[in-house]
């Protein structure tokens, strides 16, 4: 069977899970369901990031030690992914004791190698990003809180590896996605990459991991947190089956907000420790709330719960997947959302569903009735659900998934359209004699609409399921005619009753 191995990155347990947080996870789960249902083999990781100073401020903040602080955060974004319907594999925490050894094994085998090195550093020190930057990325002005440290640390040997890197990522087209994020990596490699600090004095900061060679530092956050990725799923054990299916990873998702840590730093030490690289590392854009990115140190976040326990998991699921384009911003308003549901959830997909089934009630005693002969106009309605998981399994590869949404509801308005063209409700009465023309109307009707609910299953895992098991398609596939007529229909409540505006 063909793996699939898709990640989120590790969120910081510093803050509640936002609509940013959601949306990652969200699109990982949907692909993750996308590529199960077409029979790969799926692994699906996230988790939480737990060392470093933000967390360790945070749990001070709150007057309670660093890993009570995490538990308790860790628990709410459990519960946020539980709400949401994620269909996660494994939850990985690094504050794990499996993960600190893969950790500190890995920081053993490049100490041994002289991949990693004691020196003594000057250098611009951004607290807000936890990391030296250089002169340039100071003048960029994107670093926050920056002061100069001298300090004694240890550094990897990351400029060891600029060129493979770089060798790298023009070989391998997909390697980061979309274009314009490879452009910007590629761009930032032009200067000469310096080593990376992967250590943190103690009397700075005590939470992380300990440097197995020295007592006094503890491991810098982003080198403990991206090994989470191999970690996760047991490399390093005795018996790392899970390791040797699934790796290398088919996509690492996050925003691009963290596209540098995942394309320079993690490929570079991936490369010292002799590991293939991931496959896709693919950055989308940012959720913003009045044009600016939606973040703790803002303030302006959206509760993804709040949102999901008024109108439903499903819809807000729907709504993120559809209105992010991939790779560009999004800007979420309350007003947007409600626009969106009720365009397409509750008038285009809840009417087609609730009118045929309704139809098939009065007239076929709930029984989907036995089709006649097609006429042009059922031929071309069907034509239109030939090669379409052809045509779903490409937009797949390339996750768009806002226009495989928009796919999938051109063919539910081409189902609602059908209808006002064939009119049921007249041929029923209007002339017995065409009970037969009837018949086909809403056995072709109730087909296809299957197939778009099936389709839509990855994304409103809920709804869609209450749909399929009252129309009795059970695993089904995306080929017409699989239905069984004679079969009845089960009750269904009205799946998007459309909201007001307040
Ligand atoms: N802990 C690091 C990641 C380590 S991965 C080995 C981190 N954590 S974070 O909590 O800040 O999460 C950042 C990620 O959350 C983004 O890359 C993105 O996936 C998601 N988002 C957070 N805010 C977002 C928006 N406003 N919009 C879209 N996604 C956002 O960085």
């Amino acid at each position: 069977m063909e793996k699939f191995y898709i990640t989120t990155p590790l969120y910081y347990v510093n803050d509640e899970p936002h609509i940013g947080h959601a949306y990652t996870t969200i699109l990982a789960d949907v692909i993750s369901r996308f590529n199960r249902s077409i029979g790969k083999d799926v692994f699906f990781l996230t988790g939480t990031d737990e060392h470093g100073q933000k967390v360790q401020e945070a749990s001070e903040k709150r007057g309670v030690p660093p890993k009570e602080h995490a538990d308790e955060f860790v628990k709410r974004f459990k519960n946020a992914w539980k709400n949401l319907d994620i269909n996660y594999d494994h939850f990985i925490r690094t504050t794990d004791e499996n993960h600190k050894d893969k950790v500190k094994k890995i920081l053993t085998s490049l100490y041994e190698k002289g991949d990693i090195y004691f020196d003594e550093y000057e250098g611009l020190y951004s607290v807000s990003e936890e990391r030296f930057i250089t002169e340039k990325e100071k003048e960029e002005g994107q670093f926050r809180e920056v002061k100069t440290i001298k300090e004694k640390n240890y550094f990897f040997r990351m400029s060891k590896y600029q060129k493979k890197l770089i060798d790298h990522i023009n070989n391998n087209e997909k390697f980061i996605r979309p274009r314009s994020r490879k452009n910007e990596i590629l761009g930032f490699l032009k200067k000469p990459l310096n080593d990376l600090c992967i250590s943190r004095p103690k009397s700075r900061l005590s939470w992380g991991i300990d440097l197995p060679f020295d007592n006094d530092y503890v491991t810098y956050v982003w080198f403990d947190a991206l090994i989470n990725y191999i970690s996760g799923i047991g490399w390093g054990e005795k018996s790392s089956e899970n390791f040797d299916n699934y790796w290398p990873a088919d996509y690492h998702l996050m925003a691009k907000d963290i596209l540098t840590t995942h394309c320079v730093y993690w490929p570079t030490m991936l490369m010292a420790c002799d590991i293939d690289l991931p496959k896709s590392i693919f950055a989308h854009g940012w959720w913003l709330i009045d044009n600016m990115k939606m973040s703790k140190s803002i303030g302006n976040v959206v509760r993804p719960l709040d949102l999901a326990n008024e109108y439903g998991s499903d819809s807000l699921r729907y709504y993120l997947m559809r209105n992010m384009v991939l790779g560009q911003d999004s800007t979420f308003t309350t007003n947007s959302f409600i626009e969106r549901y009720n365009a397409d959830l509750a008038n285009d997909y809840g009417n087609v569903v609730n009118r045929v089934v309704i139809l098939i009630k009065k007239y076929y005693d709930s029984k989907i009735p036995e089709p006649g002969e097609y006429n042009d106009i059922d031929k071309n309605l069907i034509n239109q659900f030939n090669d379409l998981s052809n045509v779903i399994n490409l937009h797949l590869e390339s996750l768009k998934i806002h226009e495989l949404i928009e796919i999938i509801f051109s063919k539910i308005r081409l189902i609602n359209k059908y209808l006002e063209e064939k009119e049921p409700w007249k041929t029923y009465k209007t002339n017995p004699n065409q009970r037969d023309v009837t018949a086909t109307t809403l056995y072709v009707s109730i087909e296809c609409i299957r197939i778009c609910t099936k389709l839509l299953n990855p994304i409103m895992p809920n709804k869609t399921k209450l749909v399929l098991n009252a129309i009795g398609s059970k695993e089904s596939s995306l080929k017409f005619e699989e239905i069984n007529f004679g079969q009845e229909i089960g009750c269904i409540p009205t799946l998007f009753p459309r909201i007001e505006f307040k």
